[in-house]
């Protein structure tokens, strides 16, 4: 992927899309969003450089970027899609509040930079369009392990005198908390077994990148991880799994506007559940084999309902896939019902499709989608970064122009995000 065309949709505020029919063509996944930021946070515990492949060039991992450089870390590009990072043997251990608060996921520096440098002050996530999102279980798991936490003036502040490896069993698989007690476990004295560990492909990911380092780790992917601690860990190469979401998004859209797509880079594997419901509209999803996965695509000119889709913990249906199940669902026919149970507030952007003519009915935590044979474009404004992305495919199939305002929410996690729909045949372009 060129550079300069993720920079280029950088601080857009608006794109417009106005439908052109069926899409056709391909497109590459970049690499996943939700582990390339934790290898990077992980390259913390490592002096010296290392080297990450297939990082997508997206505003959050500039973000991350910026985090590594405050606390004294190099950070440069040395092509399209490779970041080398380079740790001194000085660094400061704090996040500073003004990069957590554009990044919630800032947090996951915390079980790094205590098992590293033996102390870390990270300022205190708030609250963000998702509702809530505490941090209890992350500290809970390395208090477990020897850490030592005071919260003041919005930061939390932690200590050890060293970390000791212990049993950890997790109220819920939390990816975060997951991410941050095995990164922590890595240098941790004897063994960790964390139990009711998230299952996500991005948590086998950091794993496999922490071995390359030198992390003795077993079972991350399943719901036990266990890991021997090591004394140090040298700096690695590594290249990051492909973005199962931004496959679904592709999906997505050539599910509401109909067509034949290849989308390069995916992986079947990752992504079984979520292409199991797919299919159950009517799309027919084929893996490809070769050098490079990918998945052939067909979608029929309209789908049909699911009975129910509810977000779950992997290997369940993603709760970052379902702003785009819904807009699919939303033009789909049929009635369907779709239930989220991670995140209290992922209901907001139905406003917006609601905006848009669908007709959608939610009820605590449920949704009822009565699929329209088209919506109608409309003005709306993307609350995160999936949500916008969900809002400009749910306009493939609207009559008339849509403008999605709060796109510099989208650039967060997709790369040359306008450049890979328009490649595909959609009508989409930046407004300002
Ligand atoms: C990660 C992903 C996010 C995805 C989510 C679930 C990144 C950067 N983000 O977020 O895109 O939607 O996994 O697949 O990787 N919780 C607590 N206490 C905690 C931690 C979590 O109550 O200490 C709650 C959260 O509020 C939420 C649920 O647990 O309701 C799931 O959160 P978690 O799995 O930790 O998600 P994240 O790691 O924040």
């Amino acid at each position: 992927m060129p550079a300069s065309a993720a920079e280029h949709t950088w601080g857009v505020q608006r794109l417009r899309i106005r439908p052109q029919g069926a899409l056709r063509g391909r497109v590459r996944v970049a690499g996943a969003k939700n582990s390339a930021l934790k290898l990077m946070a992980a390259a913390v515990m490592a002096r010296g450089t290392t080297v990450l492949h297939n990082v997508p060039r997206i505003t959050d991992v500039e973000c991350m970027s910026d985090l590594l450089r405050s606390m004294g870390l190099e950070v440069a590009w040395a092509d399209g899609s490779t970041l080398h990072i380079h740790r001194p043997d000085l660094i400061v251990p704090e996040a500073p509040y003004e990069l957590v608060e554009r990044m919630r996921a800032s947090i996951v520096v915390l079980g790094p930079l205590l098992a590293v440098e033996n102390r870390a002050r990270v300022a205190l996530p708030g609250g963000d369009d998702f509702g809530p999102r505490p941090i209890d279980m992350h500290l809970r798991a390395l208090e477990e392990l020897g850490g030592t936490f005071v919260a003041a003036h919005g930061y939390v502040e932690g200590t050890t005198d060293g970390l000791v490896g212990t049993r950890i069993l997790l109220e819920f698989p939390s990816v975060g908390a997951t991410e941050n007690a095995m990164m922590a476990g890595v240098l941790a004295k004897g063994t960790t077994t964390i139990e009711n560990a998230a299952r996500e492909p991005e948590i086998a990911d950091i794993a496999a990148f922490l071995s390359a380092m030198g992390a003795n780790i077993s079972g991350a992917g399943t719901s036990t991880i266990t890991i021997e601690g090591v004394s140090e860990l040298e700096p690695a190469e590594h290249t990051v799994i492909p973005d199962r979401i931004e496959a679904a998004t592709w999906l997505a859209s050539v599910g509401i506007a109909g067509g034949d797509i290849e989308i390069a880079g995916a992986r079947a594997d990752h992504m079984d559940m979520v292409l199991a419901k797919l299919t159950e509209m009517g799309m027919e999803i084929v893996p490809t084999d070769g050098p490079e996965p990918g998945l052939i695509v067909h979608a029929p000119d309209r789908l049909h309902a699911v009975d129910s889709v509810a977000t779950l913990p992997y290997p369940g249906v993603a709760t970052d896939y379902k702003p785009l199940l819904v807009a699919m669902l939303s033009t789909a026919d049929g009635v369907s019902i779709v239930t989220e149970n991670l995140f209290a507030g992922r209901f907001r952007y139905i406003d917006e499709l609601v905006r848009m003519g669908a007709d959608i009915r939610t009820e605590g935590h449920h949704a009822v989608v009565r699929g329209r044979e088209r919506l109608s474009g409309a003005p709306v404004r993307a609350p995160d970064i999936r949500a916008g992305a969900a809002l400009v495919v749910a306009a493939l199939r609207a009559e008339g122009e849509t403008v999605v305002a709060g796109a510099d929410h989208i650039a967060r996690g997709y790369e040359d995000f306008v450049g890979k729909l328009t490649s595909l045949g959609a009508g989409v372009d930046i407004l300002d």
